[in-house]
């Protein structure tokens, strides 16, 4: 069931945990907000739940706290919440409320993408104009017919034969080419009103998908992303471009044409115009059944186009285990199950048209019958029935042309429905109201009691703290997988921490302006990506002005000089799609001095040598170093030879700290780093 909620697909609610002790949870859930009718029943659910002492669902301000007995069984409020609300919802009842009518989703799409009314006034004037056309041409034809009869019955023909063989061929022509010229016209500008819906739907979507937050795209394939962007924003721009076009002019003739039919003989439209009503039944009987089939057509095209994103993503590896045929296989069979959901589709949509069909041929061969029966027994005259059998064919071709608008149409509503939701996803990430000036952050850190898991039931963090003076360097480091780099991105505010706070300055970063507090630090990410575009585009990536000068400063700071003269173009040699052309090393260095020209007065780097030989990474370490003397650094690392000189260095293990100090305390202490020092090192050999 649709409530007009729009987050994402993967989480409708909108489920944001607050914070988390035991036996206390606090939820945002957004779901809630002004729906008392969720609220209330939520509530009452929740208090029956097993070990729930206290439940409180607030609709103001969408909150839902829950005490509960922290010896019982371990809660999972989240997904507690997310299936009572679930359960709610598929009771089709909100206790105390109205379930309020399902909104068009390709209306609301429509509402926000279609040009401005002044760049559809001249498409549909111009439609108007056409229909006019083409409606004097078949009164002419209707007279030319009439007149031709009646000289022929008078036995006048031949008199003035000649004149008026020269004016209807005349007439005839240039109607003609009025109908042609205006038809030209007409697709043309439909057709820029259908291009021009889709560039603002584009437009929109990219401003909303560039803004989400990680969690965002954890829920969401990028195949799904691009289907969006290309294949669903084109269904809508048709059905308006296309689709727009015939319905202006459907509706004109059938307005115009069964008005006149109705003019001529009342009982004769009545006749016709049964069928017409009974058209909307084959939708309205295989409304679901379109949708569903649609809906698992265009879900596996997303998923095969994510199938074919990660195949050629991962070519290189795909031929090292030799799996090319498998790969072959997998994509052939993906592809086969998107062609029988395509099929079935279409089927579906056939099988509506066809009903449609015949409806109203039966309707309109017993109309044009019961036509010529009255003709002949006098009550018809000739001119009308004339007029009526030239009339039949128009609202004929009007009416087929439904059956590939329905088919349009079903297609828009079911982009729409894909659509709408990622158009009205926000962030759950907002900027925070205080700005400040990255050169004027002294670049303190302070992580406090601060835990997170990116699931609410499985923390990645747990009660972490520590203090990073301005200027100083910190060391991370840490299992695989214990939670180093999530640090790093809590720092960075891709994801809310569940408890605790992160302060830079003394101001929890909650607080500072989004922008603000991601200029203020530097990170350098685990897995380099670079952009495709020349070393240059890459290395000024985060200061598009920046000179020639300052750019091979960075590289050089980055150890990354050499690279200039190595790479055959220098800055301006091509990466490749992702830096595909280049070796990790140098990835990695052009990152690095990404960062470094971003010269922000919180360093952040992970892992960021593990592809550089010992040489020059102990260069990259002695150049950081330097250029980081007035810079807070944070830097993780499996090579300890890397922290070893860090004012302090941490060690995590499961998401805690369980050692923290010098090197040389650590070392002391015979703990986790000790055994790693002595590992990496042999025992007693100076490493560096
Ligand atoms: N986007 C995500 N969604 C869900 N779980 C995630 C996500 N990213 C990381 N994790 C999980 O969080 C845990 C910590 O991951 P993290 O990347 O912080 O480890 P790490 O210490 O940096 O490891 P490594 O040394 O291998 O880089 C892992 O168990 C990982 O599976
Ligand atoms: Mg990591």
């Amino acid at each position: 069931m649709n409530l007009g909620l729009r987050a994402n697909q993967a989480d409708p609610w909108g489920l944001r945990l607050r914070s988390f002790t035991p036996g206390r949870q606090r939820w945002d859930v957004q779901a809630i907000v002004a729906r008392p009718f969720l609220a209330q029943p939520l509530e009452d659910a929740l208090l029956k739940h097993p070990g729930v002492q206290c439940a409180k669902v607030n609709p103001t301000s969408g909150r839902v706290l829950i005490l509960y007995s922290p010896i019982g069984p371990r809660l999972f409020a989240g997904k507690l919440i997310k299936d009572t609300l679930e359960e709610i919802v598929a009771l089709g009842g909100y206790p105390g409320g109205r379930a309020k009518k399902e909104p068009n989703p390709l209306y609301e799409v429509l509402q926000r993408s279609l040009p401005s009314k002044g760049q559809l006034a001249i498409p549909l004037l111009v439609s108007g104009l056409h229909f006019l056309v083409r409606f004097v041409e078949g009164l002419f034809v209707i007279s030319t017919i009439k007149t031709g009869g009646d000289k022929l019955t008078e036995g006048k023909a031949g008199q003035k034969q000649g004149k008026s063989l020269l004016f209807v061929g005349g007439m005839g022509l240039l109607l003609n080419s009025l109908d042609g010229w205006l038809r030209y016209h007409r697709v043309r500008l439909w057709q820029r009103v259908g291009q021009q819906t889709q560039q603002n739907l584009r437009a929109q979507l990219i401003a909303r998908i560039e803004k989400q937050d990680p969690v965002f795209f954890d829920a969401r394939s990028t195949g799904n992303l691009m289907n969006l962007l290309n294949q669903d924003t084109k269904r809508i721009g048709e059905f308006v471009g296309r689709g727009g076009e015939q319905i202006v002019d459907n509706v004109l003739v059938l307005v115009v044409y069964g008005t006149m039919m109705l003019a001529t003989s009342p009982t004769l439209t009545l006749m016709a115009a049964v069928p017409v009503v009974l058209l909307l039944l084959p939708s309205r009987l295989l409304r679901n059944t379109i949708a569903k089939s649609y809906a698992r057509r265009d879900e596996l095209n997303d998923k095969f186009s994510q199938m074919l994103e990660n195949n050629l993503a991962g070519i290189i590896d795909v031929k090292s285990f030799t799996a090319e045929e498998r790969e072959i296989r997998r994509i052939s069979g993906g592809g086969e199950e998107l062609t029988e959901a395509h099929s079935a589709a279409a089927a579906v949509s056939s099988l509506e048209s066809a009903m449609g069909r015949v409806i109203y041929s039966t309707g309109f061969a017993m109309t044009a019958a019961y036509g010529g029966q009255l003709v002949a027994e006098g009550t018809l005259d000739q001119e009308s029935y004339v007029r009526l059998v030239y009339m039949f064919p128009r609202i004929l071709d009007a009416l087929a042309s439904l059956e590939v608008l329905t088919r349009m149409y079903h297609e828009a509503v079911s982009s729409a429905e894909r659509i709408l939701p990622v158009l009205d996803a926000l962030p759950l990430i907002t900027s925070g109201p205080v700005r400040v000036n990255r050169n004027e952050v002294r670049g303190e850190v302070v992580f406090e009691n601060v835990s997170f898991g990116y699931r609410p039931e499985v923390n990645v963090l747990n009660n972490v703290s520590f203090r990073l003076q301005s200027g100083e360097t910190l060391g991370i480091i840490g299992r695989t997988g214990s939670g180093k780099s999530t640090l790093l991105r809590l720092l960075m505010r891709f994801y809310e921490v569940g408890e605790g706070r992160i302060l830079i300055d003394g101001q929890d970063i909650r607080e500072l302006d989004l922008q603000d507090l991601r200029s203020a630090v530097s990170l350098v990410s685990q897995d380099v990506y670079l952009f495709q575009g020349t070393v240059r585009d890459n290395v000024a990536y985060g200061r598009p002005e920046a000179s020639e000068t300052e750019i091979v400063e960075a590289m050089t700071e980055a150890e990354a000089k050499e690279l200039l003269s190595t790479i055959p173009g220098g800055l301006n040699a091509e990466v490749g799609e992702r830096g595909r052309k280049l070796s990790g090393g140098q990835k990695q260095r052009i990152a690095i001095a990404r960062a470094l020209l971003k010269d922000a007065p919180v360093l952040a780097l992970d892992e960021v040598t593990s592809h550089l030989d010992y040489e020059t990474e102990a260069a990259v370490k002695r150049s950081i170093r330097e250029v980081s003397t007035e810079k807070s650094v944070i830097m993780v690392a499996h090579r300890l030879a890397l922290v070893r000189n860090a004012d302090k260095i941490i060690v995590l293990d499961s998401g805690r700290i369980r050692e923290e100090g010098r090197h040389e305390e650590l070392v002391a202490m015979g703990g986790i780093y000790a055994s790693l020092w002595q590992l990496q090192t042999g025992a007693g050999s100076d490493f560096e």
